[in-house]
């Protein structure tokens, strides 16, 4: 088998972002964009020849074309074996669990998560390193690094591997084994949650629940775990079937984009619970009937009913949440005497607390939530961790979560999104405010006093490597925060992130609606940084 060599030019936009490398789908349609790409990921990487290598994607529009090439190059580039998703079908946690159990070297996935797919939206390439966590920055820099010298890379010239088929076959020296997409995901999860429990409470007449895949990765997990194994009802799990353009959705699990569940949950006769899950299944929203868990709640209640749960009846040994996720869960783990860590945004600063043992349970206010099961954030996991505590508990979803704010204070907690903003106009923001934060400390702003302010910067405990400028924070000396930072994986201009949060320990105050409880640090927000003026919008366009 000859291995071609294809001479290739640098792409100067191959930067990953939070979490890989984002962008249309006619960007990566450019020839050589993807094989760039990839070929720069293995350039950076030692002694992979003869491992194995785990492929798999969301199953947008363009994953099985990438899948094809991806294959072709590893084999030219001496992988052993691509285990590879029935259908190219990978969800994010379901290809972290393959490769940690499998000892593979590593693994790609293909998703731009929760942005819309179809042939106008977006692809996205991720690697992921041996413990199945996202490659953290020292490698995805030296990716970028090979992006802006790369010459060349190598590929095989063979047909087409049969995606629809599980088996075994060749391409050139390495073995492909096309895998089914849940079995080993399904098994892990199995060990950790009462199964039967669930089953009891799916198929007791006095609980419904509804999961809504939004069309996207998690359709064909979620109905082979709560229809198939656990008896939930058929229909329990809506759009279940994985569509290239997510049905024209924008497969995001929150109050704005999964309306249809808001819908059921909020209307009359609603089920007692609901969830929703991204498009490459590591984000989840939960649902009560008529109410709405923020994760930065849900990641507190998992901690303090950690002890239900089969998988961490023996405790946690500490939470980690990213720093603008809300501190509810640094209130559990004091309580605990457990260590809550702050981290930069993005879930690979959780893969080193994780492998150390540091951390158990892990959270974003982004809708993530996740164990050291994986090393990713795990929707489906979420779920089954809710129902889990439901079943033991048999109280409603927002019964339990009243009675953690009585015990621990409630956290109001908001994030105001300004999407589609001018990138100049959007850093020249952050940038005034950056300049504005010496002079900060210790003033009056609305009614509150300014205990610091400050650009994040993240010292892991267990490798001792820094990250600054992870977003601009200024606390006040009661405990509230304002946060701004800039996304790291929209496609199109600039994301400013607004991130608002209040401690409220009064049980008689903990009525209110979050925007009203928040106004106050909403209109300092507009005060220090004059969104409406370098934004050009009056509202955001995204309240989560
Ligand atoms: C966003 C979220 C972040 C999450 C990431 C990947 O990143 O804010 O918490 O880890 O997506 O799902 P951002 O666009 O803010 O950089
Ligand atoms: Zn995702």
């Amino acid at each position: 088998m000859t291995i071609r060599k294809v001479e290739t030019t640098p792409f100067s936009d191959q930067k990953p972002g939070t979490s890989g490398l984002r962008k249309a789908v006619t960007t990566f349609q450019q020839p050589h964009y993807l094989e760039n790409f990839t070929q720069s990921i293995f350039d950076s990487l030692e002694a992979f020849q003869g491992q194995t290598l785990v492929v798999g994607g969301d199953g947008r529009y363009y994953n099985r074309q990438a899948i094809q090439t991806i294959i072709k190059m590893a084999a030219a580039n001496g992988f052993g074996r691509v285990k590879v998703g029935h259908r190219g079908i990978l969800s994010t946690p379901a290809a972290s669990c393959v490769i940690r159990k499998y000892g593979a070297f590593g693994g790609i996935i293909l998703s731009a998560s929760h942005n819309p797919g179809g042939p106008n939206g977006d692809f996205g390439i991720k690697y992921n390193i041996g413990n199945g966590g996202p490659a953290p920055e020292k490698v995805t820099e030296a990716i970028f690094a090979r992006t802006k010298s790369i010459t060349e890379y190598r590929i095989l010239d063979v047909p087409d591997i049969n995606l629809d088929e599980l088996g075994t076959s060749t391409v050139g020296d390495m073995v492909v084994e096309v895998i089914d997409s849940v079995a080993d995901y399904q098994e892990l999860l199995e060990s950790l949650f009462d199964f039967d429990r669930i089953r009891q409470l799916l198929t007791g007449t006095n609980f419904r629940m509804c999961m809504d895949s939004m069309h996207a990765v998690t359709g064909p997990y979620a109905t082979a775990i709560f229809e198939d194994r656990l008896g939930a009802p058929a229909g329990t799990v809506m759009n279940g079937v994985p569509l290239e353009d997510f049905g024209d959705g924008h497969p995001d699990p929150n109050l704005v984009y999964a309306h249809d569940l808001v819908e059921i949950l909020f209307g009359d006769n609603a089920p007692d619970f609901g969830a929703a899950s991204d498009g490459d299944g590591d984000r989840n929203m939960i649902l009560g009937r008529n109410f709405f868990v923020t994760p930065s709640d849900s990641l507190a209640v998992l901690a303090a009913n950690a002890q239900l749960v089969p998988g961490y009846k023996d405790g946690i040994a500490g939470i980690a949440r990213s720093m603008p996720t809300s501190a509810a869960a640094d209130r559990v783990a004091d309580r605990l005497g457990i260590e809550c860590y702050e981290t930069p945004t993005g879930w690979k600063f959780f893969g080193n607390l994780l492998d150390a043992g540091k951390a158990t349970l892990c959270g974003e206010e982004s809708f993530g939530t996740g164990s050291n099961h994986v090393r990713e954030k795990d929707g489906l996991w979420a779920v089954l961790f809710w129902l889990n505590i439901l079943a033991v508990r048999q109280q409603s979803v927002e019964h339990i979560v009243r009675e953690h704010w009585q015990l621990y204070g409630r956290n109001y907690y908001s994030r105001h999104d300004y999407e589609g903003v001018d990138s100049d106009r959007a850093n020249t923001l952050v940038s005034k405010l950056r300049d504005m934060l010496p002079s900060l400390k210790g003033k009056p702003l609305g009614g509150y006093t300014v205990d610091y302010a400050d650009d994040f910067s993240y010292t892991d405990p267990v490798d001792g490597s820094t990250s600054s400028k992870q977003g601009i924070r200024i606390g006040f000396t009661d405990g509230s925060r304002i946060v701004f930072r800039l996304s790291g994986t929209g496609t199109q201009g600039a994301t400013l992130r607004v991130y608002l949060e209040s401690y409220e320990p009064n049980i008689a105050k903990h009525n209110l609606d979050a925007q009203d409880a928040l106004k106050p640090l909403i209109d300092i927000a507009e005060e220090v940084a004059q969104i409406r003026q370098y934004t050009g919008m009056d509202k955001p366009t995204v309240i989560t």
